[in-house]
């Protein structure tokens, strides 16, 4: 079951990372436009877990290694907590996750982003592997997620072929 076959419907999740967003303090704006992106090249058919967390790098650990290891899920996009601020730990806690590392993600949006917006090397976000889970992080900004998510999508589809030993 959960993602064992290639013809299972996938099953994706959406991460925000915000102390703020996550306390009402603002709307999350950044998780629905990672749906909306994902929806756009996946279709209607995926599964997708929502997820709105505080910057708690054990607390973040927890939610993704559950994401993976009893949701299944073939994909975590995550979003916030990739600057230089002290409450910045989502690179550090999907570290801790992750089994492999796939840094080309973080170059990638970190290069195409820096052609139009300077601060984009403020990012430190990465991407990695546990089991057959992609995790990738992208910066919590609404307006760096149509910038960062679309030039990703295929190497993750690719990456997802893979990790399903196809
Ligand atoms: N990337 C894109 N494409 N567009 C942006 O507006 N903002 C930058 C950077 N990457 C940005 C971007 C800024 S100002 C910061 S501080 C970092 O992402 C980290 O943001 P985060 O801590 O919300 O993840």
């Amino acid at each position: 079951m959960g993602n064992n076959s290639v013809t299972t419907p996938l099953r994706l999740a959406r991460v925000t990372l915000s102390d703020r967003a996550s306390a009402g303090v603002y709307a999350d704006l950044s998780g629905p436009e990672i749906e909306r992106v994902l929806r756009a090249c996946f279709g209607a058919e995926p599964t997708i877990l929502v997820r709105l967390i505080p910057d708690d790098r054990d607390g973040i650990g927890a939610t993704l290694r559950t994401l993976c290891d009893d949701d299944h899920c073939d994909l975590i996009v995550t979003t916030g907590g990739t600057g230089p601020a002290p409450r910045d730990v989502t690179p550090e806690a999907t570290r801790d996750v992750i089994e492999r590392e796939l840094p080309g993600f973080g170059e990638a949006m970190r290069a195409v982003s820096f052609a139009k917006v300077p601060t984009a090397i403020l990012s430190r976000a990465t991407a990695g592997t546990r089991g057959r889970t992609l995790i990738v992080n992208l910066p919590g900004n609404p307006r760096a997620i149509g910038e960062c998510l679309p030039p990703l999508l295929p190497a993750i589809r690719e990456c997802l072929k893979h990790l399903h030993g196809g």
